[in-house]
């Protein structure tokens, strides 16, 4: 499996279990106000990252270069920023608004890159 499937596997399975305990937290206290961070903890940090990192193992040839490292650096970066940053905005904290504002965007461009990886041809290299 190349290096970066690994790297996103290990990312997306921090954040499923984070999104789970804040699920189950908001299931026992019957508090469902955070189910918007709940969601987005789950669907771009677990689901999103792992589908990130399958696409690269089922095409190790697109997983080699700096615009797969760079999809990679900014979209996870994008994901630590938004994500406690949102947490921290359902918590009752409007100031942290840009910050999520930031790491949504870095997320977003994150995915513009994915695009580019998917419509870029690549190059058949062996899996590493
Ligand atoms: C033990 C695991 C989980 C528990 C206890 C749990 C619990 C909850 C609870 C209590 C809510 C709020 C429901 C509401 O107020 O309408 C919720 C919403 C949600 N959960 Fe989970 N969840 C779990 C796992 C997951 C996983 C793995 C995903 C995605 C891969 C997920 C995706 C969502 C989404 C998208 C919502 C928002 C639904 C909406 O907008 O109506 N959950 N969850
Ligand atoms: C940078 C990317 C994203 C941004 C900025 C964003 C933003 C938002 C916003 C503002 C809401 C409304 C929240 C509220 O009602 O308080 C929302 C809800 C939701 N989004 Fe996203 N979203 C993003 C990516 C995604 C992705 C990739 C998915 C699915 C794979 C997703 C699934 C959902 C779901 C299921 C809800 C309803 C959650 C709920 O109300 O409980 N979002 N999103």
């Amino acid at each position: 499996m190349p290096r970066i499937s690994r790297f996103y596997f290990g990312i997306a399975i921090v954040f499923l279990m984070i999104g789970i305990g804040l699920g189950l937290k908001m299931a026992i206290t019957q508090d469902h106000a955070m189910a918007p961070v709940h969601a987005h903890i789950n669907l771009l940090g677990w689901v999103t990252s792992a589908l990130f990192g399958g696409y690269y193992a089922l095409n190790p040839g697109k997983a080699h270069g700096w615009l797969p490292r760079a999809q990679c650096f900014i979209y996870t970066l994008g994901l630590i920023v938004m994500l406690p940053g949102l947490y921290w905005l359902y918590d009752g904290n409007p100031a942290i608004e840009p910050v999520v504002a930031i790491g949504s965007m870095a997320v977003a461009l994150g995915v513009a890159l994915f695009a580019m990886v998917v419509f870029t041809p690549g190059r058949e290299l062996p899996t590493t």
